[in-house]
């Protein structure tokens, strides 16, 4: 049977695993509704909260890591954005008419708020009645909204992350995901205290906290902003093994949990090894930026390539299937030492070096 991409989550039905992640591929109905129409399988839309009139974003707010030998290639991006400056109201309108209009992809709204019971519950329940499927808690924002305590101030703190998924769950009425911050010393810790709060799923990784460079002609940070900078978010290419990393810790500790994972994904091959490493869905927002929503279809081919290469018929056939590879260093010395004598037992007849009694002891079991 030819392999398929469509897969169920959390009870979510996907036409397929990819979706594109929380940023600005996400940014209004318009943009969400086109990419639907292109093939993506969801859309967790750009981060909201209560107040917009709070978030004030400023420009330039991106910063490219290029190949140093062909200076084209993006291999690394940083962000200073903020979550969503759009009025709440007009997400909840949004919300309305793209899940109208797009009953089966699947559309997650991403929120943010203060460490107020009341806030959190007021933008989960207000936004759940425009239809929305699922919500992603953003704990992982690593900019800005920290100065807030919100965000990443939230993912680096378990008990208060626990705290604001047990309001959460007190009113959600679909699956909720919690996002961590890869900006953190264990990346299992916040995971399992949304867990123990209910939450049906996480998502990893947020943005890495980077500085891109410095310009050597003004000697400012980048990216400059009336002649300063501030530390920013690091995503696409270069973080990828860094997020496989992290994503794999999180598959390992919770095998029964629903990981949708992301971090530099730009090809379906990237998202492959996401999959193998546990993950149920995949997500991707700097890739998007760099090819246009239109790289959906090679997503789509180049994982379809790989589950029938190896003869997959569902994800679920090919997820997880790296993880029992992982072992300590230790392990891999004493795996390596039986290889290398199993090796030497079996070696081949050509290789026979004209010490017959030895090679004859080495092929004899007793
Ligand atoms: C410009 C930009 C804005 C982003 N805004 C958000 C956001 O509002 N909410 C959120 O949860 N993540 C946000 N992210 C993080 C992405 O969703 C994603 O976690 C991260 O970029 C890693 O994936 P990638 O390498 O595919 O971009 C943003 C990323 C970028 C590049």
């Amino acid at each position: 049977m030819a392999a398929t991409l469509r897969t169920t989550v959390n009870g979510m039905e996907f036409e397929n695993p990819f979706l594109l992640a929380s940023g600005p591929p996400g940014t209004n109905a318009r943009v969400i509704c086109r990419s639907f129409d292109l093939g993506w399988g969801g859309v967790v839309a750009k981060t909201i909260s209560l107040d917009a009139s709070k978030v004030i974003n400023v420009s330039p707010r991106y910063a490219k890591l290029r190949d140093p030998v062909e200076n084209k290639t993006i291999v690394g991006f940083e962000n200073i954005e903020l979550v969503s400056d759009r009025p709440f109201e007009t997400w909840l309108e949004e919300f309305k008419q793209i899940k109208a209009d797009y009953p089966n992809n699947i559309l997650v709204a991403s929120v943010m708020e203060e460490y107020d019971k009341q806030a959190w519950q007021e933008i989960i329940q207000r936004v759940q009645e425009t239809g929305v499927d699922a919500f992603e808690l953003n704990f992982s924002c690593p900019h800005g909204m920290p100065e807030r305590k919100m965000g990443m101030a939230m993912g680096q703190n378990p008990d208060i992350a626990k705290k604001v998924c047990e309001w959460v769950m007190e009113v959600a009425e679909v699956p909720v995901w919690a996002k961590m911050t890869p900006n953190v010393a264990n990346i299992t810790e916040a995971p399992e205290a949304c867990l123990n709060a209910g939450v049906d799923g996480i998502s990893a990784i947020n943005t890495i906290l980077s500085v891109m460079g410095v310009n050597l002609k003004t000697l400012k940070p980048m990216p400059t902003v009336a002649g300063y900078s501030t530390p920013g978010g690091y995503s696409g290419q270069a973080v990828r093994p860094i997020a496989l990393r992290q994503v794999m810790e999180i598959t390992r500790a919770f095998p029964d949990t629903e990981v949708s994972g992301m971090g530099g994904i730009s090809t379906g091959y990237d998202a492959a090894e996401f999959f193998l490493l546990g993950c149920s869905t995949v997500q991707v927002c700097t890739g998007a930026m760099l090819q246009g929503y239109e790289v959906i279809s090679k997503l789509k081919a180049e994982l379809l390539e790989v589950m029938n290469d190896h003869g997959c018929e569902t994800i679920d056939d090919l997820k997880g299937k790296a993880l029992e590879f992982f072992t300590t260093h230790t392990d891999l010395v004493e795996r390596q030492a039986i290889a290398k004598a199993e090796k030497a037992a079996t070696g081949r007849d050509d290789n026979w070096k004209g010490k017959i009694k030895d090679e004859t002891d080495s092929l004899t079991s007793n």
